[in-house]
């Protein structure tokens, strides 16, 4: 019989939706042994107006203003932390302490000390735990990773991944506030490092395995923008920009680069691996897509080169790949939300006697290791070291 898990969503933004239509659909595609209720989502008392349309939209059964009532509530079984980054820490210790369930948004934390004090509080109360990098479960991502775990690039020597987008352009963007508080330090920690590389530094780990070391360049194009919520002119201390280079364990080096003033891009996603035998190249623009450069046989390291000899585009919709026996007929395309639907089924699984999930918090706090190497780098222009 299935049993409900009563979720209690902390937040009702972009990926409040994301979560929530996650949740909604996550038994129409996946067999489970667990089905989630929308109980209750949260929004701050400013926020009301959008929080009750976010109930009606998403049919919650009801709603609170205060996060700290909805994690004390008897009939929550998990919490969803899906509001800006400067509340994971307070909001996740606090459902841990309370006995929840957990999701929470990358980035885990605003720093490694945030991070391990919430890894240590959910390992504590022994809650299932689990961080948002859904770009994992894009299935050409997933099937990426499955070709570098065949052996079909062998020796990695070259990691390449760019994450950008354009949108604070204009100097007249406000920082703060609900909308930007993505450009406030305070309230989101870093920028595109933690916004936006962590998904990379996430993927990268997962596929090319640990990075050693790191040294960074940030830059702060706008150096002063008005603050939504003072009307007051304020310095801007978030990264706009970041480019670093890395050395991974398995010997092979990489560049990470992203932007939000990359004009033309709105949230272009892309790594390329090369090896010995082949290479791999996949882009968030073409999300069905995966690329792939085959030139030796990976068990026998024999050249296959020949006149067919070139890139591989294939559409990643057969039955055979990652997720795609899932939905609909070979041919048949997924779209972004279904990476959150997958994340969410993973997550399920991973306590119904299914492979673990990953990223729970403590592989999560990697990202953050190399998030904090990164910025630290940057501010001191020297390479970072990174422990295992
Ligand atoms: N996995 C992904 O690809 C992905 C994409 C976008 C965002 N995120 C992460 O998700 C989290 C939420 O981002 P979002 O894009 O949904 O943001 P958002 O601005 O769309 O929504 C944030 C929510 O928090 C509320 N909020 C804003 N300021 C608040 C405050 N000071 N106190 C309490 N509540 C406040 C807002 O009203 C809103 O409900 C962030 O941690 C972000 O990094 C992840």
């Amino acid at each position: 019989m299935t049993k409900t898990i009563n979720i209690g969503m902390l937040g009702c933004g972009f990926m409040g939706r994301t979560h929530s239509n996650a949740y909604s659909q996550v038994n129409h595609f996946f067999e489970l042994e667990h089905r989630p209720v929308l109980k209750a989502c949260y929004g701050r008392e400013q926020d009301l107006e959008v929080l009750k349309k976010f109930q009606k939209m998403w049919g919650y059964e009801s709603i609170e203003t205060d996060w700290q009532k909805m994690i004390a509530r008897d009939d929550i079984d998990l919490i969803d932390v899906v509001a800006p980054n400067f509340l994971h820490h307070d909001m996740v210790i606090a459902a841990a302490n309370a006995g929840k369930m957990i999701v929470c948004e990358k980035p885990l934390a605003m720093s490694m000390a945030e991070a391990e004090a919430m890894v240590a509080a959910v390992e504590k109360a022994g809650v299932a735990n689990m961080v948002m990098f859904n770009y994992r479960r894009v299935p050409a991502i997933s099937l990426f990773k499955q070709l570098v775990d065949e052996g079909r690039v062998g020796k990695a020597f070259h990691y390449r991944a760019t994450y950008n987008q354009d949108y604070t352009i204009n100097q007249k963007v406000p920082a703060g506030g609900a909308a930007l508080w993505r450009l406030d330090a305070k309230v989101a920690g870093s920028g595109v490092t933690g916004d936006l590389l962590a998904h990379s530094i996430d993927t990268a780990e997962w596929i090319n395995g640990p990075i050693q070391k790191v040294v960074a360049h940030t830059e702060i194009f706008i150096k002063e923008r008005m603050h939504a919520e003072t009307g007051k002119m304020e310095p801007i201390t978030i990264d706009d920009a970041c480019m670093f280079l890395a050395v991974f364990a398995n010997g092979s080096i990489g560049t990470f680069e992203s932007t939000r003033y990359a004009r033309g891009r709105k949230n272009f996603s892309s790594m390329e691996l090369n090896g010995e035998n082949g290479a791999v190249y996949f882009n968030l623009e073409e999300p069905e897509y995966l690329q792939f450069f085959r030139y030796a046989d990976p068990d026998t390291g024999k050249k296959i080169e020949d006149h067919l000899t070139g890139w591989q585009r294939i559409l990643v919709t057969n039955g055979e790949h990652p997720y795609m026996d899932k939905y609909w007929v070979p041919g048949t395309t997924i779209g972004y939300e279904h990476t959150f639907i997958n994340a969410i089924a993973d997550f399920f699984r991973g306590f119904e006697g299914g492979p673990k999930y990953k990223p729970d918090f403590r592989a999560a706090m990697r990202t953050q290791k190399v998030c904090d190497a990164v910025i630290r780098s940057a501010k001191e222009g020297t390479w970072v070291g990174i422990e295992s």
